[in-house]
């Protein structure tokens, strides 16, 4: 990102009107140079405001990330544990930052955590080969790269009970989860988890964890989403701390991390059963071949959903999609 637009995204960033002319002058550029710069804000996603008179302002403002900040909301013990963090104002995807990084990654390198940030995502990946709407210094768009060498499977339940941790930390009530790693409010989505696992020599594997939770979604970004959604802001009327909520969320994915590995999936059992929202729900699980419905019954010990057809046999899935039957 050129460094003028940077410093313009600073000014507008509080929220408040500020005048071509006073732009111009801190930017050293001519007013019409300032209101170029202000057409590229719309380009990422960026809502402005201009006002004949007042000059331009960011409605709202923008919490923008620090990597100092969001440290200071991480325990030390935890911090060890990660290698790196990096924060990007711009990039393609942080999970295909993240799995071009465990490719160049040596094996000796591979019982750290490194984690990648972004402001925007160009291609945010979702599920199912959907796109993860992702605008500039609106939401939080966070990878985390973890290596395993035994059997993960439930991991985005971990994940997704994770984010949920995170949130009632900070207040929120009344989250729901939904399988496999949905993160609902009133049954639109607040977060959604993206595993892309790749596996290595000598029984090493790379889990690239990606997490997009929606905190300030912009009206326009958010017109093109296809699902019923929600953000933080429109739960508490306020515009959360991106930083706070980063550090506590890197914070208890170490934890929760480390305990799944010594535990497995039984350690996060419970919590999930509190919020399922599904739970003896009649649901449809869709497959990219197939749609079978029946009650959901919870998950088994591997985070399979359990399904049951009118007979009352069960049917396991791995993976799917679920919607609810009405
Ligand atoms: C879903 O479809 O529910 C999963 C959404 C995951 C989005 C996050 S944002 C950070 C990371 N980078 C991506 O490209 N996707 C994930």
């Amino acid at each position: 990102m050129n460094s003028n637009l940077k410093k313009l995204i600073r000014c507008l960033s509080d929220g408040k009107f500020h005048s071509g002319a006073k732009l111009g002058e801190a930017l050293g550029i001519t007013r019409s140079g300032v209101w170029k710069l202000t057409q590229q804000l719309s380009t990422l996603g960026i809502e402005v405001e201009s006002v004949i008179g007042k000059g331009y302002c960011i409605p709202d403002g923008l919490s923008l990330l620090s990597l100092p900040k969001i440290k200071n909301h991480i325990n030390k013990n935890y911090l060890k544990q990660i290698k790196k963090i990096k924060l990007f104002d711009q990039i393609d995807s942080t999970n295909n930052y993240l799995i071009e990084l465990a490719r160049k990654l040596s094996a000796n390198k591979r019982n750290e955590i490194y984690v990648c940030l972004a402001e925007q995502q160009s291609a945010g990946k979702g599920r199912l080969g959907r796109k993860w709407v992702s605008p500039f210094g609106a939401n939080l768009y966070l990878s985390m790269l973890w290596s395993f060498t035994k059997d993960i499977s439930g991991l985005g339940l971990v994940v997704a009970t994770t984010i949920t941790d995170t949130l009632e930390l900070i207040g929120i009530k009344n989250i729901g989860l939904k399988w496999p790693n949905d993160v609902l409010w009133q049954k639109r989505k607040l977060a959604g988890v993206l595993i892309e696992v790749s596996s290595e020599a000598y029984g090493i594997g790379n889990a690239i964890i990606g997490i997009g939770l929606n905190v300030a979604m912009p009206v326009r970004a958010g017109a093109s989403i296809d699902q019923p959604w929600v953000d933080l802001r429109a739960i508490t009327d306020e515009l959360q701390d991106r930083n706070r909520l980063a550090g506590l969320l890197i914070n208890n994915l170490a934890q929760n991390l480390s305990l799944f590995r010594q535990k497995g999936l039984k350690a996060f059992m419970q919590k999930w059963r509190r919020l399922d929202v599904c739970m003896n729900q009649p649901v449809c699980v869709i497959t990219p071949n197939n749609k079978v419905c029946g009650v959901a019954k919870g998950i088994d010990e591997h985070g399979r959903l359990r399904l049951e057809n009118k007979a009352g046999k069960i049917t396991t899935f791995s993976s799917g999609e679920i919607s609810l039957r009405i």
